[in-house]
């Protein structure tokens, strides 16, 4: 089976996970993999553990010493499901700065491409097409206003029966943006030869079709 690895990269709430899912559902032989809760995985396990970013050493250990597993959309901790712990809001607040650590970046990077070998695959996350897979077959950068990215976050916290506030939700977005794309380690950026597909005025089901489009397999 020969390698292809389709990149979609993107800030918080331009539709990348739900478009990604159904990328890989409509083409034969795709699997998904969602990096952005692999980064919340592990902000997950260290604020449970009371380890600050700058806990360098206690950072290491912990990767070293945990398991992270994936299965199909569940997450797992040394065999525990924290596939609704990872999505509050207090990991989401906290994830862009322990996703700028360098140590966790290399560490996560390292298992997303041995998940990845000789896969047939949809990568989303903020540094797929520029720095995970720089030779992805292809790459795409999902962009939508703030405005347009907290409605859909609010609506999809209410879908989950978690109560969030509109104003809350557009500055929570506004300044994990700025987080993760001012970030000396891999900041969310469009690699030059990414597709870059506004999707604030389409459905997503018109995205998935734009997606599968570009792809020549
Ligand atoms: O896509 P998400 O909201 O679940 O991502 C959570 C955080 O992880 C986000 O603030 C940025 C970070 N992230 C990253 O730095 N690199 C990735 N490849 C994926 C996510």
């Amino acid at each position: 089976m020969k390698r292809y690895v389709l990149a979609i990269d993107g800030p918080a709430g331009s539709g990348k996970s739900t478009v990604s899912k159904l990328v890989a559902k409509k083409l034969d032989g795709f699997v998904y993999l969602d990096t952005g809760a692999m980064y919340r995985m592990i902000t997950y396990k260290c604020l449970e553990n009371n380890i600050q970013v700058e806990e360098i050493e206690k950072i290491k250990k912990i990767l070293e010493e945990t398991n992270f597993d994936i299965k199909e959309d569940k997450f797992f901790l040394d065999n525990k499901d924290v596939s609704f712990d990872i999505r509050t809001k207090e990991v989401t607040s906290n994830v862009s700065k322990y996703a700028a650590v360098k140590i966790i970046r290399e560490k996560l990077v390292d298992i997303q491409r041995k998940i990845s070998e000789g896969k047939k695959i949809v990568i989303d996350g903020r540094d797929i097409g520029t720095v995970v897979f720089p030779d992805a077959e292809l790459k795409i950068f999902l962009v939508a206003s703030p405005e347009e990215r907290a409605n859909r976050r609010v609506k999809d916290y209410e879908s989950k029966g978690i109560k969030a506030d509109y104003n809350e939700t557009l500055k929570e977005i506004i300044k994990r943006d700025k987080l993760d794309s001012e970030r000396e380690e891999s900041p969310l950026k469009k690699a030059e030869d990414a597709i870059e597909l506004d999707t604030s005025k389409l459905t997503i089901d018109e995205v998935v079709e734009k997606i599968l489009s570009y792809m020549k397999i």
